[in-house]
This record gives C-alpha cells, sequence and structure tokens, in this order.
C-alpha cells in the first residue's frame, strides 16, 4: 500500500547522495593549484534544480500534501511550511548558480564563496528532507487511507508511462555521468591534478 513511501525516500538517497558529492568537491576545490573541472559542478547543479524541481516536489505537492491536509487539518502548518522550503529550494539553487559562474570565470576566486553557499544549500535540504521523513510520512502513514495510497501510488506509477519514463531515465543518466565526471572520492572520473 505504501510503495509511494519508499519510492519518496528513495529519492531523498539519490538527492543525499549527490549533495554529499557537491560538498566534497567544493572541499577539494579550495586548492588554488588545481583547477576544478567545472563541467562536474555544473552537471551536478542541473541535476539539484531538475530532479527535486521537475519530479520529486511535484509528488510531494500534487499528490501527498493535498490528501494529507484533507483528512487531517492539523496537518496544515507543516504543509504548508514544507511548501514554502520547495520555493525557498528553488531560490536557493539560482544563488548557487550564481556563485559557481562567480567562481568558474574568477577561479581562484570565488572558491570560497563557493563552498559556503554548497554548504549552506546542503544543510537547507537534508534538513527538509528530515523534516518529511521525521514529522510528514509518519503522519501520512497514520491519517490517510487505503484508498487515497491506491490514488498515490497510481499517480506515481504514472511517471513511469512512456512520456514521463524518459525523464527518469534522463535523470538516471545524469547521474551516472555524474559519478563518471567526478574524482574520487567522489565518483570514478580523472583527478584534477
Ligand atoms: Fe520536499
Ligand atoms: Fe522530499
Amino acid at each position: 500500500m505504501k510503495d509511494a513511501i519508499s519510492i519518496l525516500k528513495s529519492e531523498h538517497r539519490s538527492i543525499s547522495a549527490v549533495l554529499h558529492g557537491l560538498k566534497e568537491l567544493a572541499r577539494m576545490a579550495q586548492d588554488a593549484k588545481v583547477r576544478p573541472r567545472f563541467q562536474v559542478l555544473r552537471s551536478m547543479l542541473r541535476y539539484m534544480d531538475e530532479y527535486p524541481e521537475r519530479l520529486h516536489h511535484p509528488k510531494e505537492n500534487d499528490h501527498v500534501f493535498s490528501r494529507l491536509v484533507a483528512r487531517e487539518p492539523a496537518a496544515r502548518l507543516l504543509v504548508e511550511e514544507l511548501q514554502a522550503e520547495h520555493e525557498e529550494g528553488a531560490r536557493l539553487i539560482r544563488e548557487l548558480e550564481r556563485a559557481l559562474l562567480f567562481f568558474e570565470e574568477g577561479w581562484p576566486a570565488g572558491a570560497r564563496e563557493f563552498q559556503q553557499t554548497v554548504d549552506a544549500y546542503a544543510d537547507f535540504h537534508w534538513k527538509h528532507m528530515r523534516k518529511e521523513e521525521q514529522q510528514l510520512l509518519p503522519l501520512a502513514e497514520r491519517a490517510l487511507t487505503a484508498e487515497d495510497w491506491k490514488a498515490i501510488n497510481e499517480a506515481f506509477a504514472a511517471n513511469r508511462d512512456p512520456v514521463a519514463g524518459l525523464q527518469e531515465r534522463d535523470f538516471e543518466q545524469l547521474f551516472s555521468r555524474i559519478a563518471n565526471l567526478a574524482p574520487a572520492p567522489v565518483g570514478l572520473g580523472a583527478s584534477w591534478r
């Protein structure tokens, strides 16, 4: 009945893996003698911009949040907070893109600012996902009915239809591209040295 919960949690794991990688690369990029391969940083930002925005947040907003508020009005405050965080996340990613552009054009200047923006973004996103896993999902598990879960699972499965399925495959490709480009210990790509 609750496949939808495991799908959301597994998407959180993918987002979290990219955040860990991004933080580590931002740390490595502090060495002013070694020019980072900016391509992988750009791919990671693209992933963060599109995967939560186009795939993950709509699932939460359109299918889980609205049903939960209908069944459990006391959840409204929490749901509104999480929705506001979805919007804040979209704004923060623009800041991150600006910091990366500045860093790439001004290298080695801008490294510190880039790392600070990455760290703040990762902390923000982890806090958001923790709130969903520790507060929202348990509430949904208690309040939603079998009928709700059936409808949610069907809506999530529709993401696997030929048209939307293309989207999910795109993200898998982007994820492997990141792993192939990123140097150790983040991925399998060539060292920056
Ligand atoms: Fe969310
Ligand atoms: Fe989420």
